[in-house]
């Protein structure tokens, strides 16, 4: 304990049924005292607000944010928190529900999910789901839909699926093991508290850093001494400015686009932007405001929204960039005139879509060491490969000195795939030589972390008198904000998805990228396509109105088929199930459109019941780029077989899929297996967790590896291609028929490392760069998907409640169907919080009770069909689930509305004043 602990108030709590006594300031948050005090890191800090309710634990069984209980006031009071076994028992019996159900993504939400249902099964042993919803309504999960998290309070709640849910969980995996819902590999330290997220953990004798950030979108700044102020700061070791940058004072995406600097050099794009970082106890860091630093502003007007950003008047905010267009997208397939001219029926809109914030309850988090002249992080990532490129050019030394070993990623959804902490950290250790750590505040993380670009698109679509499309195109502006990030990936991903999933034989699709002085936008769960899809499904509502069709039929009529070309002129050779999709929903939409009808019989009803439906795809991996990853398989002379995986899970089950098709590839069951994760020494590049491709191209990687492994053993055993394996302690042996071979493994010779055989794959996916008109093969194969979506409107109030979603996906094969479920489940809420909820605004909605995500009593019953199509080129037919369960959702809520009341919304969100602002006239009125 510190001697400034040790000066503090003894305060005594009573935490799993032992007595502490703790010396802690007695107005820290009991939270902080818990992990810090206790080392009780199971309870998470999302937002210090009592916003997010990751920190709940139960205070004399009561569930409270332990955020907002002071330590005095915990004084004497028996706690709860996800260490423990809860009252009578309650956690242990949920973890194995959790476990069994699925319903622990990332698991940074876990912790306060399980206190919370724990609360409630203490106090009503026999709850139904809505008062699950209330029970664990003031905790936000931003990867399941609550969906799953519900389903396993009931199940604990009912003896009988509890105690299936336990068999689940603890018995042996079967074989094979693709296409079984096995429980997540990694759930079980999610579900006990003990997963380490990046603010879980580091060394003892860590400084803090903390960072000084830009108040203004656009200004000068000039520095005063800053010597003379750390010396006034006892227990401040430096305040670092980008003077102190060893190597290359920036950090981007692409190799010729490093335009974001690490410390920002005398002038700001954004708010939010660094400008300095403290650095050394963490009273002094926290102590320090920043209004005493000497830094002397001179704002200067700031470029707001693309179209600011375009005025010929506009300052230049890049000097490369003269136009401030950062990138611009193009395609172009057949004579879109000529299209249009000939068709029975065309359509036009202008849709307008926000920023919107990733929003994950993990805030960025990490440290980093110096060891010699290497530097060590251990950070939340989504990109440990990319992580490992910027550090080393921004401390200037080569990338094999830099390690990077990622920490558990309490949700990431692309927000994590740029660096945040990572070069700030490395600066300070490689400086001071002494380990350093960060924890990002939840105003800090929201302010200058990236967004989803906010669009401005103008389409236009036409059909002919059957409903076929005859043309599409689109203009879309999106406001990348200060810097590049995924701008160019979000303006070349667009026109290639932009017309739809559908046949259209002309089709012209224009975007740009546009710098203005707003928080950098980036990689949000699907590049750009969600916001296009709004576009598109909203004409294809449109073409249907004009041409007196079902709107399932429309979408029916035109949805890309096996064997059809794609308007980049890409054959599709297998999987495209976007038919089976729709088939699947047909008899679910004729019975929404009943239901709706016969609700909405009373013409005097304020509210009014509206279905709506949408279609999607989504190119898995990146656009028209090599994106190869590989794996490794390393069976030791002790029996012990590791599975060298450079794919970060950021929660999505990618350790636990990829293992699945790694030991059915080997013929080995999944407990074989023990995993090495994303540590860039001992893992190869894997590639970035994003754009859907780790199932797909890491699971290529998983397999090759894994048949290779396979295919030495065989040759050492002389036994044939059926042979089936078994691994016990240091023996495998070979079943060949009748014979058995056993391979003492001890005896084998083996290498440095005590492997004596392995198995390496490497897969890239067979795309082709695109010509100037945006013609190739952009990806290996696409993700294919139908929502229904049925909501109510309360006319009077502008306000939409979502009533139920059905969806349809094809994902070729799914190699675990609860984590594929539960990949959908968690897409859908974004996709309503898309529609209905989410405005990042910079400046205004930097926290989670300003910025608004679904909570539980938000999410409607989801029902989901699994259609598996398998693709060709994919590990046993599968492909990418992770931004396709998101892009439907909204156009198909957005449907609704208009189906329920009249009303086309082409602003999102659909906040009630906008919505109530049409319904009276005031725009948008189809
Ligand atoms: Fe709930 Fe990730 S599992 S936030």
């Amino acid at each position: 304990m510190s001697p400034a602990l040790q000066d503090m108030a003894s305060t005594l709590l009573i935490v799993n049924g032992e007595s502490h006594r703790v010396a802690a300031d007695p107005f820290r948050p009991l939270s902080d005292t818990l992990r810090e005090g206790l080392g009780l890191t199971g309870t998470k800090i999302g937002c210090e607000a009592g916003d997010c309710g990751a920190c709940t634990v139960l205070l004399d069984g009561d569930p409270v944010c332990a955020c907002l209980v002071s330590t005095a006031q915990a004084e004497g009071c028996v706690i709860d928190t996800v260490e423990g076994a809860g009252p009578g028992g309650i956690t242990d019996r949920l973890r194995a529900a959790f476990l069994a159900h699925g319903a622990a993504q990332c698991g940074i939400c876990t912790p306060g999910m399980l206190m919370a249902a724990a609360a409630l099964l203490a106090r009503n042993p026999a709850p139904d789901a809505r008062a699950v919803e209330d029970a664990i309504g003031g905790v936000l999960c931003r990867c399941t839909g609550y969906v799953k998290i519900i389903e396993a309070v009931l199940a604990t709640a009912t003896g009988s699926s509890a105690n299936r849910a336990e068999q689940a969980a603890q018995s042996e995996a079967p074989i094979p093991a693709v296409g079984q819902s096995i429980p997540r590999l990694d759930g079980w330290a999610k579900v006990a508290g003990a997963e380490l997220f990046g603010a879980d953990a580091a060394p003892a004798d860590a400084l803090w850093m903390r960072v000084v950030r830009s108040p203004h979108a656009r200004a000068r700044f000039i520095l005063g001494e800053l010597e003379a102020v750390k010396a006034l700061m006892p227990g401040l070791e430096a305040i670092l400015s980008h003077a102190d940058v060893p190597g290359e004072n920036s950090f981007g995406i692409f190799p010729h686009l490093k335009d974001q600097p690490v410390l920002a050099p005398g002038h700001v794009r954004y708010r939010g932007e660094a400008v300095l970082a403290l650095v050394g106890s963490r009273a002094a860091v926290e102590g320090l405001a920043d209004s005493a630093l000497p830094i002397q502003w001179s704002v200067e007007p700031a470029v707001k929204g693309a179209e600011q950003g375009l005025s010929h008047d506009a300052p230049v905010l890049h000097a490369f960039a003269p136009d401030n267009v950062l990138a611009r997208g193009h395609l172009r397939y057949g004579d879109v005139g000529r299209g249009h001219a000939e068709a029975a029926a065309t359509a036009k809109g202008d849709f307008t879509t926000a920023f919107v914030e990733h929003a994950y309850i993990e805030p960025e988090a990490g440290f980093a060491e110096r060891i010699g002249d290497r530097i060590e992080i251990t950070a939340c990532t989504q990109a440990p490969y990319m992580d490992r490129d910027e550090v080393a050019r921004v401390l200037g030394i080569a990338q094999d000195a830099v390690r990077i070993r990622p920490s558990a990623c309490g949700g990431g959804f692309g927000g994590k795939l740029d660096v945040s902490v990572q070069p700030l950290l490395a600066v300070a250790a490689w400086r001071l030589k002494r380990p350093v750590r960060i924890i990002y505040s939840r105003i800090e993380s929201m302010a200058s972390s990236t967004k989803r670009h906010p669009a401005r698109i103008k389409a236009k679509a036409s059909a002919d008198a059957a409903g076929r499309l005859t043309a599409y195109e689109l203009e879309g502006d999106f406001n990348t904000g200060a810097y590049a990030s995924w701008g160019p990936t979000v303006a070349n991903r667009v026109p290639v998805h932009g017309a739809g999933p559908y046949r259209v034989p002309n089709v012209w699709n224009r975007t740009r990228a546009v710098y203005t002085n707003e928080t950098p936008a980036g990689a949000f769960r699907g590049f750009g396509v969600p916001q296009a899809a709004i576009a598109n499904e909203s004409l294809m509502d449109d073409l249907a109105d004009q041409l007196g069709m079902d709107r399932w039929a429309i979408r029916r009529a035109n949805a890309l088929a096996t064997g059809d070309t794609t308007y980049s002129g890409h054959v599709l050779a297998s999987s495209a199930g976007l038919p089976q999709c729709l088939d699947v929903l047909k008899e679910d939409w004729d019975q929404a459109l009943a239901r709706c009808a016969s609700h909405n019989e009373s013409s005097q009803r304020r509210q009014r019941r509206g279905a709506g439906i949408a279609c999607m795809w989504y190119g898995c991996g990146n656009t028209s780029l090599s994106n190869p990853s590989t794996m490794r398989l390393a069976l030791r002379r002790d029996g012990t077989l590791t599975f060298f995986n450079g794919a970060v899970d950021i929660g999505q089950g990618s350790s636990t899929i990829l293992t699945q098709i790694a030991a059915d590839a080997v013929g080995l069951a999944v407990e074989a297996f023990s995993l090495v994760v994303g540590d860039t020494d001992l893992t190869a590049d894997a590639g970035k967790t994003s754009a859907s491709r780790q199932t797909y191209v890491s699971g290529n990687a998983a397999r090759l590896a894994g048949e290779a492994l396979r295919a030495r053993i065989l040759k050492l055993a002389n036994a044939g291609p059926d042979a089936r394996l078994a691994l016990s302690g240091a023996t495998l042996s070979v079943h060949d028929g009748e014979v058995v071979r056993t391979l003492d493994l001890p005896s084998l010779p083996a290498g440095e490392d005590g492997t004596v055989l392995e198995g390496t794959g490497s897969w890239d996916p067979p795309t082709t760069g695109l010509d100037a008109d945006g013609q190739g093969m952009p990806y290996g194969t696409y993700g294919f998907a139908a929502q229904i979506a049925e909501v109510e409107v309360d006319t009077a109030l502008g306000t939409v409640k979502v009533l139920n979603i059905i969806a349809a996906h094809d994902v070729g094969r799914a190699i675990n169907p609860v984590l594929v479920e539960g990949q959908i489940h968690g897409g859908i809420a974004q996709g309503l919080g898309l529609a209905l909820m989410e405005e990042f605004i910079p400046g205004r909605t930097e926290n989670l009770h300003d910025y608004l995500i679904p909570t539980a009593g938000d999410m409607p019953p989801i029902r989901t069909y699994l259609i598996e199509d398998p693709e060709l080129t994919g590990p046993y037919g599968a492909k990418g689930v992770g931004e396709p369960a998101l892009v439907a959702t909204a156009p198909a809520i957005l449907g609704a509305i208009r189906h329920a009341c009249g009303v086309r919304m082409t602003q999102v969100p659909v906040l009630p004043h906008r919505l109530w602002a049409a319904l009276h006239g005031e725009e948008g009125r189809a």
